[in-house]
C-alpha cells in the first residue's frame, strides 16, 4: 500500500489541467452495454474505479481498452452473462449501474447487492423501485438482486428519497427506459452534471432523451443504440479541490478544462470566504486573500453545495478566523474525515449531521488515515499547508477519484511524495 508524505506549507502557483469527470465516466461506460458497435469515449481519467469497471465490463462480454491517445474504445461482442458477481460490486458501489443496461439489453440482471460503505448505509432501494416501475421482477436471494423483464414499458415515476434526487438510480432508470416500449417520465429526477452527460450520450447514440438536467426528465424508446464518439465532461469535484488547494496554501491556480457553471455554488461559497475566482478562457483563475472569513453551508443535490467537497471545505474552513457551520444532509453520516483533520490540529465538533468548526491559527502535521475517497483529499489538503510533516496512509482511497493528484500538485509547487508503507 502507498502513503503521501507532505512537507506543508508551500504556496501552490501554476496551471492545473482539470481532468474528465470519474462520475460521469463510469455510467456513461455502463451505459455502452446498451450499445451496438464501438464507443469511443475520450477524456475519461485514469483511476483505479475506471479498471475496475472496465474489468466488469469485459466479464459482461465487453471488448474495453484504452488505447495510446487516451480514448476508451468499448464494444459488445457477447451478451450472454447477465452477472455483477460480490467481489467487483463490493470494490466499487458504482458498478450498480450495469443493472439498468443489462436488464434493458439482455431481458434479465443479477447483481451482487451492495454493502454499505465509508460514507453510511447507502441503500438502493430507488434504482429498485424504478426498474418495478418499468415492469420489472425483482428478487433478493443469497445477497443477490434477479431481475427480469421480458419487455420494459415505459411508465410515469417519482424517484425521490428521504434525501431527494438519487444519481446513478436516476441514470439507471433512465438507462434502461431508453430501449423501453413507450414514454417514461422520471418526476425528482437527480439534476447532477453527469447524469445530463449520460443522457447526451445516449442522445448522441439515438435515444430520445428529454430534460435531463432538470427534475423531470422524459424518455421515448427506441429500438436499438449505436455506439458513438463522444467527449466526457471535466470533473467538478476535481476542479473543486484544487479551488481549495489554491485557497488553502494562499496560492494561486490556473484550471484549465474546467466549467464555471457545474461550480456555481461552490464559487458562491468560496467567494464568501475571501477567496478570488475568475473565469478565463474555458477555465479559471483561484487566489485567495490571507485571512479566511468564516461560513455556513449545507450540502444538497445539485445545483447545491457537493457532498463530494465536503470534506475538503472542512479542511479549509479549519483555517478560517471564526467559527463556521456545516451540514451534511446528502450523506448524513459522512464525517470520517473529522477526527483525522483533528489529529493534524483542527478543532471541530461534531453534532449529529452537523459540524462546528471553530477556527485555529495553524495545523500541525501528523500520521493520519486516509478513510474513504473525498476525506482523503480533505487530508492532502490539510497536509499542505500543516507545519512539517503530514504521512497520509493507505491513499488507495485518493487514487480511485483523483488522477496523478500528486504530480498535479507537485507540479505546482506542493513538497508532496507517494512511498510505499
Ligand atoms: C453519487 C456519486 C457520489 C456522490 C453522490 C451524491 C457516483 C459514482 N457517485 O453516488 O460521488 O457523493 O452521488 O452526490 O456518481 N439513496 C436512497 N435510496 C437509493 C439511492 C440513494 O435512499 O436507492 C440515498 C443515499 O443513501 C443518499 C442519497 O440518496 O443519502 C443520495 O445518494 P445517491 O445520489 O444515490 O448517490 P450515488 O448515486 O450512490
Amino acid at each position: 500500500m502507498d502513503q503521501f508524505i507532505i512537507n506543508g506549507g508551500a504556496r501552490l502557483r501554476g496551471v492545473v489541467p482539470i481532468s474528465g469527470s470519474k462520475n460521469a465516466a463510469l455510467p456513461i461506460m455502463a451505459a455502452t452495454l446498451l450499445t451496438e458497435g464501438e464507443t469511443i469515449l475520450r477524456g475519461v481519467p485514469l483511476l483505479d474505479d475506471v479498471e475496475s469497471l472496465s474489468v466488469l465490463l469485459r466479464k459482461l462480454g465487453a471488448n474495453a481498452r484504452r488505447d495510446d491517445d487516451g480514448a476508451i474504445r468499448l464494444r459488445v461482442e457477447d451478451e450472454q452473462n447477465c452477472v455483477a458477481e460480490y467481489e467487483l460490486v463490493r470494490k466499487m458501489r458504482a458498478s450498480i449501474c450495469v443493472m439498468g443496461p443489462l436488464l434493458a439489453r439482455r431481458h434479465k440482471a443479477q447483481i451482487s447487492m451492495p454493502g454499505g460503505c465509508a460514507i453510511g448505509d447507502r441503500p438502493i432501494d430507488l434504482h429498485l423501485a424504478g426498474m418495478e416501475n418499468l415492469g420489472a421482477d425483482v428478487d433478493l436471494i443469497g445477497g443477490d438482486i434477479h431481475l427480469r423483464a421480458k419487455r420494459l414499458k415505459g411508465a410515469e415515476m417519482f424517484l425521490g428519497g428521504p434525501f431527494g434526487s438519487t444519481v446513478l438510480g436516476t441514470a439507471n432508470v433512465m438507462m434502461a427506459a431508453c430501449l423501453a416500449e413507450g414514454t417514461t417520465i422520471i418526476e425528482s429526477a437527480a439534476c447532477e452534471p453527469e447524469v445530463a452527460d449520460v443522457a447526451n450520450y445516449l442522445n448522441a447514440c439515438g435515444a430520445r432523451i428529454s430534460g435531463h438536467g432538470t427534475p423531470r426528465i422524459t424518455i421515448e424508446g427506441v429500438k436499438s443504440l449505436k455506439g458513438c464518439e463522444y467527449t466526457i465532461i471535466p470533473d467538478r469535484i476535481e476542479a473543486g479541490t484544487f479551488m481549495m488547494a489554491a485557497a488553502i496554501t494562499n496560492g494561486e491556480l490556473t484550471l484549465t478544462n474546467c466549467r464555471m457553471d457545474h461550480l456555481l455554488a461552490v464559487i458562491d461559497r468560496l467567494k464568501a470566504v475571501g477567496v478570488n475566482i475568475e473565469r478565463k478562457d474555458g477555465g479559471a483563475v483561484v487566489s485567495s486573500a490571507r485571512r479566511l472569513e468564516p461560513i455556513t453551508v449545507a450540502t444538497q443535490p445539485f445545483p447545491g453545495f457537493p457532498t463530494d467537497l465536503q470534506a475538503q471545505l472542512m479542511a479549509l474552513l479549519s483555517l478560517a478566523d471564526g467559527n463556521s457551520i456545516i451540514t451534511e444532509k446528502v450523506f448524513p453520516d459522512r464525517f470520517l474525515h473529522v477526527a483525522e483533520l483533528n489529529r493534524l490540529g483542527a478543532r471541530l465538533r461534531k453534532e449529529g449531521q452537523t459540524v462546528v468548526i471553530e477556527g485555529v491559527r495553524r495545523l500541525i502535521g501528523a500520521p493520519v488515515m486516509a478513510s474513504d475517497l473525498r476525506a482523503s483529499a480533505a487530508l492532502v489538503l490539510a497536509g499542505l499547508i500543516a507545519k512539517g510533516q503530514t504521512r497520509i496512509s493507505r491513499v488507495y482511497h485518493i487514487d480511485r477519484g483523483y488522477e496523478a493528484i500528486e504530480k498535479k500538485l507537485a507540479a505546482v509547487g506542493a513538497d508532496i511524495q507517494r512511498m510505499a508503507e
